[in-house]
């Protein structure tokens, strides 16, 4: 059972400014480490080091057409160079494609390529491209080693780290997976100049998300440098991304499988998730989070957890990033109530809610009443 009201313990730590343009990082588990490369350029000499981290005979790369036709080049004449062998294996891009039809075609196109156990992939892409590459890798020939190289935001500081893997059935989204750690990660910051608006600000709401379960300091940083971080300036990008990282890889390394505290990722995702599945998806999945969030700041308050002034700040940062804080009046209301009821995270079919004890500090609730649902769920006058 989820905690309720208990705080969740971590050892303190606060984010710094560290004004370089990259950063390295290591997630320690029992069985796993691997390192977390941030740095501008990295895909052009990852080569090198994926050798050394991930020996293999051959590379899949696997990616969608849209991030093939940007960076698949770059990526292969990199391995190239450092005289590895690797094919590229696209798929259509977007999430209806994460499922286990592509996973069957992937896996045949392996075989037929006379890829084995000898061999490795390599996921060049969104979190689509790594749950997809992750989920394969840990099944083909009963598990070969993967390497993640995200290129959205989201992926740089979420999808890539932890191992989660997975696709989607008819039944829900991610329903089928498995926890596969990757042998590295290599986030090249400069892929995001391609990266579209939306999908950038999706991927905003999660980095502001770390800020709020883990750090203030982060949190206040991320308020001080938007302008900077909108911009893609090279430090404070990697700075941003870099504090992410080290949040979840921390998160992930207490708690790999998710038995308690890797809850607290789920921040905004509850009302979040079931307010992107009512839109049809038509709200993205960072919009849907920033609406949760904010939701979970308003419950906070109500149960006297957070001041008024820190759910004002909150709701100023989301709006300075142009995200939504407001469930739109055109959604269905009961659709919404129907997906909360219905979400895999529930316990005994009661919503868990992270709610933040202060910002910077999250904890799960389990306990949350049809009257403070229905307050959630009220149009804004
Ligand atoms: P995505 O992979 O679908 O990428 C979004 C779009 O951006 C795609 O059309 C893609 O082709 C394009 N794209 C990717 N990189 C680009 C670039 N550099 N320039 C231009 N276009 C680019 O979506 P996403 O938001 O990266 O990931 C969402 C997925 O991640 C969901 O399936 C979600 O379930 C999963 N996810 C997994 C975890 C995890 O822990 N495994 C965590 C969060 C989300
Ligand atoms: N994205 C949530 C997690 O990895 O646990």
């Amino acid at each position: 059972m989820p905690r309720s009201g208990a705080s969740l313990f971590l050892l303190p730590w606060k984010f710094s400014e560290n004004v370089n343009e990259m950063a390295e990082l290591k997630v320690q588990l029992a069985s796993d480490a691997y390192p977390i490369e941030i740095n501008h350029g990295c895909l052009r000499d990852c080569a090198e080091k994926i050798a050394l981290l991930c020996p293999a005979a051959k590379y899949a790369v696997i990616t969608d057409s849209t991030v093939a036709k940007l960076y698949a080049s770059r990526l292969l004449a990199a391995l190239d160079q450092a005289g590895l062998t690797a094919h590229m294996f696209p798929i259509q891009p977007g999430e209806t494609r994460k499922n286990l039809a592509t996973i069957g075609a992937l896996a045949e196109r392996l075989a037929l390529a006379g890829f084995d156990r000898h061999d490795a992939l390599i996921a060049l892409g969104g979190g689509v491209v790594g749950d997809i590459t992750g989920f394969l890798a840990s099944i083909y020939m009963r598990g070969i080693p993967f390497v993640q190289v995200p290129t959205t935001l989201l992926a740089q500081v979420d999808s890539s780290i932890g191992g989660k893997t997975g696709v989607d059935i008819e039944a829900g989204k991610n329903l089928i997976g498995t926890f596969n750690q990757p042998k590295a990660v290599f986030i090249d910051p400069t892929t995001l100049q391609s990266l579209p608006t939306e999908e950038m600000q999706s991927g905003l709401a999660e980095v502001l998300k770390y800020g709020l379960i883990r750090d203030s300091v982060f949190f206040d940083y991320l308020i001080a440098r938007r302008e900077d971080i909108i911009h893609q300036d090279a430090a404070a990008l990697t700075d941003s991304i870099a504090a992410c990282c080290r949040i979840k890889a921390e998160v992930v390394m207490a708690d790999e499988r998710e038995g308690d505290l890797r809850r607290i990722l789920n921040f905004g995702h509850t009302l979040g998730h079931a307010v992107e599945i009512a839109s049809r998806y038509s709200l993205s999945h960072g919009f849907a989070v920033s609406i949760g969030m904010m939701a979970a700041a308003r419950l906070s308050e109500h149960r006297r957890l957070l001041s008024a002034a820190e759910r004002e700040k909150i709701h100023e940062a989301l709006t300075a990033y142009q995200l939504p804080t407001e469930i739109p009046a055109e959604l269905d209301r009961d659709r919404i109530r129907f997906y909360l009821k219905t979400d895999k995270k529930n316990v005994g079919g009661q919503p868990v809610f992270v709610l933040l004890r202060g910002i910077g500090q999250a904890e799960m609730h389990a306990d949350v009443g049809e009257e403070e649902i229905s307050a959630l769920l009220a149009r804004s006058k």
